[in-house]
């Protein structure tokens, strides 16, 4: 971690809520523009304030690289994994300015992907963006104290119009983001929705394998969910893994796998 981003990290509970600074935004999209006029591939990419706020692993600047390769790894873990087919129906809890979705812009993709957020700013930003031809956004009705959301409802909604349509489900921190009810209603959503076979990945900070002591220490408890910050629960959330599998299990999933790792874990579903 550089020692500018470490200040800045000292001064602010997450680095989202910096995002949403007018100054940071001005100041950062400037400077961080300056490569996107010698490498085209930067152009496609949204802003940085954007990107700083889907986790730009503490690089607050110059953080193109970092966006472009995320999404692409996952991409070929999947696909080797064979959780997806390049001809998937696709749906993207929590899908952010779209970094894990731009892979899917080339043409070795011929699905559908359906991305869901709470955070208008960027969805509006992927529906401008993305064709439309293959790439839908929708908003959840869901609220989050640490990401803004201008819905007034407070209700957990179904809000996936056809059943058992999709073949694949996943989130790449959400569930790091999100409180009990919440993340029991997209997981049991995302049973319904996915057909026999279909794959649900999500990861999640799993209480029996991070490490805690140095920038985690979850010492907080609202109900199951262990949390940094009581005045912004969802700045980061852990759960126990026998947690995630009871909830997997309520959902409807029997076919239910880890991968436990120090950082982010990952819960993998086939139904
Ligand atoms: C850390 S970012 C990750 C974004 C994206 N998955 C990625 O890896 O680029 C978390 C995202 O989850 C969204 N989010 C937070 N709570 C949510 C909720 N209850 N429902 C849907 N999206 C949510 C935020 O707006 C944000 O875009």
């Amino acid at each position: 971690m550089g020692s500018f981003d470490r200040l800045v990290r000292k001064v602010v509970p997450s680095a989202a809520h910096l995002s949403y600074n007018p100054l940071f935004k001005i100041v950062g999209d400037a400077i961080s523009g300056i490569p996107n006029l010698f490498f085209s591939e930067y152009r496609e990419l949204p802003p940085n304030h954007m990107r700083v706020r889907v986790g730009v692993n503490n690089k607050l600047l110059f953080n193109q690289p970092y966006h472009l390769w995320l999404g692409m790894q996952y991409w070929v873990r999947w696909l080797t994994k064979g959780y997806v087919r390049p001809d998937s129906d696709v749906v993207e809890i929590g899908c952010g300015c779209g970094r894990i979705a731009h892979p899917l812009r080339n043409d070795w993709f011929t699905g559908t992907y359906l991305g869901i957020d709470i955070d208008k700013e960027l969805l509006q930003w992927c529906s401008e963006h993305f064709p439309k031809d293959k790439f839908a956004f929708l908003a959840s009705t869901h609220k989050s104290a640490t990401y803004t959301s201008d819905t007034s409802s407070e209700a957990i909604k179904f809000f996936f119009g056809e059943m058992a349509s999709k073949d694949f489900i996943y989130s790449t921190s959400l569930y790091t983001h999100l409180l009990v009810p919440e993340l029991v209603n997209y997981t049991s959503e995302s049973f319904k929705v996915l057909r026999e076979d279909g794959v649900m990945c999500m990861t999640f900070f799993c209480l029996d394998s991070i490490e805690r002591g140095g920038r985690w220490n979850f010492e907080h408890k609202i109900g199951d969910a262990y949390v940094e910050n009581l005045k912004y629960p969802e700045a980061a959330v852990a759960y126990t893994k026998e947690f995630m599998e009871g909830v997997a299990r309520e959902a409807g999933f029997t076919n239910i796998d880890f991968l436990l790792n120090p950082v982010q874990s990952w819960l993998v579903c086939r139904k």
